[in-house]
């Protein structure tokens, strides 16, 4: 008898059980449906962003964006070098050694006798080239301005 009654109540526990599953799954189903969270939009990029190639290749031509940044960058550099960096950079070569009779850097003498022109004169001659010396020492994408401060650090030292 006892045997019986542990079999119907087993039976009973397992059937409870069994239905408890069966809700626990439609109620997880109903809150989490799959497929409608693939076909959203966010999702979809969200998606797309992660898996998106870190960087790009172009071939060909440069876009015109990325040619005017180059642009943009080269001009930030010319106008933000300082008289005496444009010195280093372009002008040293030539005026630390004097190489072909240019005027040296510190020979107030050689500078005195050319500062007669006006200092405007010695800027347009820089700018402009001089004798053998290139228009902008040879640095055309400098800007005006940047050649001057140079020429103010040749002749001021
Ligand atoms: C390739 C060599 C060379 C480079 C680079 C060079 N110069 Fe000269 N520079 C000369 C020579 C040579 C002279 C003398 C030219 C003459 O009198 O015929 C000269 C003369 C000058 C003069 C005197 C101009 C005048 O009217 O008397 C100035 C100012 C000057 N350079 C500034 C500069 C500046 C600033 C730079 C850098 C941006 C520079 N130079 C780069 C060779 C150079």
């Amino acid at each position: 008898m006892e045997d019986k009654q542990f079999t119907t109540q087993f039976i009973a526990v397992l059937a409870f059980l069994f239905a408890f599953t069966i809700i626990i799954l439609v109620i997880a189903n109903s809150m989490y449906n799959s497929d409608a969270k693939l076909t959203d939009n966010r999702v979809q990029q969200d998606i797309a962003d992660r898996i998106q190639p870190v960087g790009q290749v172009y071939i060909g031509q440069v876009p015109a964006a990325a040619d005017q940044l180059v642009a943009a960058e080269a001009t930030a550099v010319a106008v933000a070098m300082s008289g005496d960096q444009v010195y280093q950079q372009v002008c040293a070569s030539c005026h630390t050694s004097g190489i072909m009779n240019a005027p040296m850097l510190g020979d107030a003498a050689a500078w005195k006798a050319r500062l007669v022109k006006g200092t405007e004169t010695l800027y347009a001659n820089a700018i402009n080239g001089i004798g053998v010396m290139p228009a902008k020492g040879g640095r055309a994408d400098l800007a005006d301005d940047a050649i001057k401060a140079a020429v103010d650090h040749l002749i001021g030292e």
